[in-house]
């Protein structure tokens, strides 16, 4: 029985040596240590044993166990070192290989003009406030002096959801609810910039455009006059646009305002000589603005008596043509990536 179990132990460790990896190694376990392996089997017939012969071959079989048991645990702690390397082999990154280029957006000059409006106003003193675009009549037109069939309404081809909400057709929705939420507070220093919406689409008007509100309101004898309307404005288009713009105010009519101004710049194209861009005038129309009407004041919570200011809005699109020099305010809308990529380094400039 000696001579059977060195014969298992010395094939057993053959057998170990030669298994090339840890399936055929399994494979020999079991063979030899298995419920029906060799050794196990050698174990089971040493009940026929004598009773003296059977602690010596137990021990003799231990010992194999033991011995073939090693050796295995040896060969499986290899193979899994093994592994491990191949797999840090293949899972090692060639930090040589070139990476793949991440294509980086850029901020649409609309947003950059948004910011920096914003910017501009925080610094001072003016909250940035927001409104909703989908809008009732009773705020884009009505408490801002506009009653149902004022014929100013016209100047405003708007998109009615239904009879009561409409999507705004201007920021000045925004002055309304302002009013409302302040009830009497001062001051109001409010800028708010948004998406409008009106019923025109050619060569020269968008369906959708962009919009900035300003309103101050203060009380009566802080005189918030229009010298600080034009001073604020002056700040603002040169701030925005360059040192070297002139301002040029004219009298116009907003049913919101008393009275009421047109604000133009010198074009920037022609600098004021005249061209096809200003139409030969050598000014552009950029803003209205004027002081807030006393009706205005009244519809929305603010004694006239008492309380007064002024108001300006503006279309983004136009700053935005300005401040970059863009010649036709389409290319703001296609979504021309060569266009659009510019503007990182023209704010650098
Ligand atoms: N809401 C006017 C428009 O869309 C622009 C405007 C004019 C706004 C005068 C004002 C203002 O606040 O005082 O044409």
């Amino acid at each position: 029985m000696k001579e059977q179990i060195e014969q298992i132990t010395k094939s057993a460790l053959e057998e170990i040596q030669k298994a090339e990896n840890s399936k055929i190694l399994n494979e020999v376990k079991v063979k030899i240590l298995g419920k029906k392996g060799e050794l196990t089997q050698v174990l089971r017939g040493m009940k026929d044993l004598s009773p003296e012969e059977r602690p010596i071959i137990g021990s003799i079989v231990n010992e194999a166990r033991n011995e073939i048991e090693k050796t295995i645990e040896e060969k499986e702690e290899k193979f899994k070192e093994q592994e491990m390397q191949e797999k840090i082999e293949k899972e090692t990154i060639d930090i040589t290989l070139p990476s793949t280029k991440i294509k980086r957006g850029s901020k649409h000059p609309v947003n950059r003009v948004i910011e920096e409006i914003e910017d501009l106003f925080v610094s001072m003193g003016y909250d940035v406030v927001s409104g909703p675009e989908l809008e009732t009549d009773e705020f884009c037109f009505e408490r801002l002096n506009l009653p149902q069939g004022h014929p100013a309404r016209d100047m405003q081809d708007s998109f009615y959801i239904t009879n009561e909400y409409l999507l705004r057709t201007q920021t000045s929705a925004v002055q309304a609810r302002t009013m409302l939420a302040n009830t009497e507070k001062t001051p109001i220093r409010m800028i708010c910039a948004g998406k409008t919406y009106r019923r025109e689409d050619d060569a020269t008007h968008s369906h959708q455009f962009g919009q900035v509100e300003g309103l101050v309101i203060d009380k009566k004898e802080r005189n918030v006059s229009l010298a600080d309307l034009k001073g604020t404005l002056e700040v603002f288009v040169k701030k925005l646009i360059g040192k070297n713009c002139e301002l040029r105010f004219r009298p116009s009519y907003f049913p919101f305002t008393e009275p009421s101004y047109e604000v133009d710049v010198s074009c920037f194209k022609c600098g004021g000589k005249g061209c096809n861009l200003c139409k030969q005038t050598g000014w552009i129309e950029v803003l209205g603005a004027g002081i807030v009407h006393p009706n205005v004041l009244k519809m929305n919570g603010y004694d006239p008596e008492k309380y007064g200011g002024f108001a300006f809005g503006t279309g983004l699109e136009r700053l935005a043509m300005f401040k970059y020099a863009i010649p036709d305010m389409r290319y703001l809308y296609t979504n021309d990536i060569r266009f659009l990529n510019q503007f990182d380094r023209k704010d650098e400039e």
